[in-house]
């Protein structure tokens, strides 16, 4: 791998671990101002400090991000349709290979939309992007979306999903954790971060989600509402972190988790 690829890996994945957490705050792209992410500077500034990479759009990144920060910048770059619109998987990729250099990220990622009516126009993206951004030796996100249809995350479609993205040249597959998730890390030779979905009923779903995630071989987490839809943000970011670089348990997770709450 060229110096410049590797070095950006070891940027967003702990080369120590090998894992990572990243915050996702791209949803705005499809969703508009989602809820808790409506003024994102005030979502994104208190968790920056907590977060191996920030995954953002440019228009979040330009506005509502401090340039002085540490923190690598994954930046979401396909769109192009919306939550009301025809098809949420009709996409393209919308930002310039040139534009994120300037911004000076350490990777970039964009959706894939297997099985849909554009899954052939998105895996193509996806395979442009590669091409591209390894002139570069910048890292590309593939992101194994499903649109509306959530019913879709099942180990056999996630595991077909993950693979076409490695096959055609992803360094990270972001995908769902599902029964059997096992099945897909066997067959996706790059590593995966998982998203957390919809924000799910307590915080002890959330830390088994991830637990069972990276016990099962998932490299982390690029996760959104479970985090800052969550009251405790924060809190919410330091006991996945537990999870991820140190495999605490759900009930260690949940006593940190408590702790720092108690320090807001
Ligand atoms: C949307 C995305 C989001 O970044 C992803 O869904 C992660 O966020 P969440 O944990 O809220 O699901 O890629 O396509």
């Amino acid at each position: 791998m060229d110096w410049g690829k590797q070095n950006r890996m070891a940027r967003i994945i702990k080369p120590d671990t090998g894992r990572a957490v990243w915050l996702a705050v791209d949803h705005g792209y499809f969703l508009g101002p989602t809820r808790r992410l409506e003024v994102p500077r005030r979502t994104i500034e208190p968790l920056l400090p907590f977060c191996d990479a920030l995954f953002v759009t440019r228009g979040i990144l330009r506005t509502s991000v401090d340039p002085n920060t540490a923190t690598p910048i994954v930046l979401r770059v396909s769109g192009g349709s919306s939550v009301i619109g025809k098809d949420l998987s009709d996409e393209g990729i919308t930002t310039s290979m040139r534009d994120a250099i300037r911004l000076n990220v350490a990777g970039v990622g964009l959706s894939i939309f297997v099985g849909s009516e554009f899954e052939s126009q998105t895996l193509k993206n996806l395979a442009k992007l590669v091409d591209d951004a390894e002139e570069y030796g910048i890292p590309v996100l593939a992101v194994t979306a499903v649109g509306k249809e959530l019913e879709k995350r099942d180990a056999r479609f996630l595991a077909l999903a993950c693979r076409i993205a490695a096959e055609l040249g992803a360094s990270v597959v972001k995908t769902y954790h599902c029964e059997g998730f096992e099945k897909v890390v066997e067959g996706c030779p790059v590593p995966i971060v998982i998203a957390g979905g919809p924000k799910l009923e307590t915080e002890m779903d959330v830390f088994r989600l991830t637990y069972e995630a990276v016990q099962q071989g998932a490299a982390g987490v690029d996760m959104g509402r479970n985090i800052w839809q969550n009251d405790f943000p924060v809190a919410m970011i330091k006991a996945i972190r537990a999870i991820v670089h140190e495999n605490a348990t759900p009930e260690v997770a949940m006593e940190l988790y408590r702790e720092c709450r108690n320090e807001v």
